[in-house]
């Protein structure tokens, strides 16, 4: 009688020897929380467009954290929701030395100072057309001008005690730009996270429905500094650049759909390659869990696993509390 010399089989046929051949393991220290945070005391506030996720004032923040750090999970990564009063043509409220960002960061590093923060360095939470810069009068992002002022911004950052900085504008020579400020002030130990490979995608609604910059964008795209989706090389051009003007960590963005990206971007330069699973990802799992039609907890789980096979070291998710729960059983 014949048989296969090799079955690739027996190895699955039991727990303890899938285990002992797992290659890749998800913990909850590989995940970064984003949380979207807003003026106010005691509040959390549903977003329709997430079931799950809530915008929270700096209190509620502060025990968000405790949680995350209790779960194990490294960082927090702030996005603030600007009151519309606040924002205006020039962004100024951005590097505001007591906007809500600002104090965030210095409520969460007083309260649990070993959470590591990541602050977001763009202008769209804070402009009145919702662009991620400024813009001149034909309504193009202005690159240089942008800059300067990232660069105030992620100063402010920096000055609140912001662990991380991470530019998600994709201007050219933002990095540069921030690490010698950060450098010349005395900042040596702020890392910079670039949002290397931001892809212009679709998937992002939700997250503007969050900060509340999706109706001052309105019909307004981000093409002229976000990537074409059906670009690769040019995602590895970015990520050199990053890296060669002081970025500590480099990321990909959004998640699933990128994951060749992840793999390109991991194998040519070996720098610690950070995942962002976005809002519409959330959603997504989210909605197709909660009307029955798949299991989110495993579906969650395999996309997570999957973007750490494919090269991620960390991943951003909105999943990273229920992730950390699971994990523990
Ligand atoms: C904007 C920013 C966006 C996200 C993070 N920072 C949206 C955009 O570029 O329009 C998206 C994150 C998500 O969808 O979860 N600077």
């Amino acid at each position: 009688m014949s048989f296969p010399a090799v079955r690739l089989r027996r190895m699955r046929k039991d727990a303890f020897s899938r285990a002992l051949m797992r290659e890749t393991t998800l913990t909850a220290s590989d995940l970064i929380l984003p949380v979207f945070v807003r003026e106010g005391e005691g509040v959390r506030e549903p977003i329709a467009s997430m079931p799950g996720v809530e915008r929270v004032s700096i209190d509620e923040l502060v025990r968000v954290a405790e949680r995350a750090h209790g779960l194990g999970i490294p960082a927090l990564a702030l996005f603030p929701v600007t009151p519309p009063e606040a924002k205006s043509l020039d962004a100024a409220e951005a590097w505001n030395p007591d906007g809500l960002a600002q104090r965030a960061v210095r409520a969460l590093k007083a309260a649990v100072p070993e959470l590591g923060v990541v602050t977001d360095v763009a202008l769209d939470p804070f402009t009145t057309h919702g662009q991620d810069g400024l813009i001149d009068a034909s309504g193009y992002v202005m690159n240089d001008e942008t800059v300067e002022a990232l660069v105030k911004q992620a100063l402010s950052h920096a000055q609140a005690g912001a662990d991380v900085v991470a530019p998600s504008d994709m201007m050219d020579g933002r990095i540069g730009a921030i690490r010698e400020a950060l450098e010349d002030a005395g900042h040596i130990h702020t890392r910079i996270l670039a949002y290397s490979a931001k892809y212009a995608s679709s998937f992002y609604g939700p997250f503007r429905d969050a900060v509340g910059s999706a109706g001052n964008l309105g019909k307004g795209n981000k093409y002229t500094y976000q990537m074409d989706p059906a670009n690769a090389d040019e995602a590895l051009r970015e990520v050199a650049l990053d890296l060669e003007e002081g970025a500590d960590m480099v990321m990909v963005k959004p998640g699933l759909p990128y994951l060749d990206i992840v793999r390109r971007v991991k194998d040519a330069f070996g720098a610690p390659t950070l995942v962002y699973q976005v809002s519409g990802e959330y959603a997504m799992l989210k909605a197709a869990g909660q009307n029955g039609w798949i299991n989110e907890e495993a579906c969650v789980l395999e996309a997570l696993t999957s973007i750490k096979r494919a090269g991620a070291d960390a991943i951003l998710t909105y999943f990273a509390l229920d992730v950390a729960e699971w994990l523990r059983r």
